[in-house]
């Protein structure tokens, strides 16, 4: 079993993202891992845009990066890379916050023009603090995400599939580490 912090970028309170990583948290959490949900949009303006890397919720958000094996990082898609807020926290996590660790990462947006800014624009940022193993992310067009009056998540089947392929990879990579580490000890 591993620890997984999944991370959503979403300013919006009503975020799609943030919907779609906790219904992959329940994946994870079938798996056997222990999920830690962090969503950015709840940490305080002042600490993210005054680079107060000492405020105690960045101290709080800094230590559960530490405390995971493996980081989902998701975020909307923003004039064409990933959104703002998620780079705020980013930028005051330390260097290397993603050294040794398995990362997948996810996005949605409105258009396929943008399918590639997990690889062009997030991937290395993520690559840049350190990380064991960046695992194949997916995108995920907003009109295949639908939430229901009581508030089910509904995903397209082919985004389903897909979303559902590339957690078990992401998964399957952390069982490795998880073994990995066991052997050692
Ligand atoms: C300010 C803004 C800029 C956006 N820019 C893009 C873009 O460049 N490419 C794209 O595919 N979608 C873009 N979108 C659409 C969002 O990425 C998409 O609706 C996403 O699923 C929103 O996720 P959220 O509900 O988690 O915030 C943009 C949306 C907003 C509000």
């Amino acid at each position: 079993m591993a620890t997984v912090l999944s991370v959503s970028g979403s300013p919006s309170a009503t975020s799609g993202t943030a919907r779609l990583l906790r219904h992959l948290d329940e994946r994870l959490i079938a798996q056997g891992h222990e999920v830690m949900a962090l969503d950015v949009r709840t940490l305080p303006a002042e600490a993210l845009l005054g680079a107060d890397f000492a405020h105690p919720a960045i101290v709080r958000a800094t230590a559960l990066f530490a405390q995971a094996d493996g980081v989902v990082i998701g975020t909307p898609v923003y004039k064409a890379a990933y959104a703002g807020l998620l780079k705020s926290l980013l930028d005051l996590l330390p260097q290397y916050a993603l050294a040794g660790k398995t990362v997948l990462p996810l996005a949605t947006g409105g258009s396929t023009a943008h399918v590639l800014a997990i690889d062009y624009a997030l991937r290395p940022v993520l690559a840049s603090m350190g990380p064991a193993h960046v695992t194949p992310g997916w995108f995920t067009l907003d009109k295949d995400i639908t939430v229901g009056e009581d508030g089910t998540l509904t995903v397209a089947p082919g985004s389903a599939e897909a979303l559902a392929q590339v957690t078990d990879r992401f998964s399957a990579a952390l069982g490795g580490r998880t073994t990995l580490l066991a052997a050692a000890g």
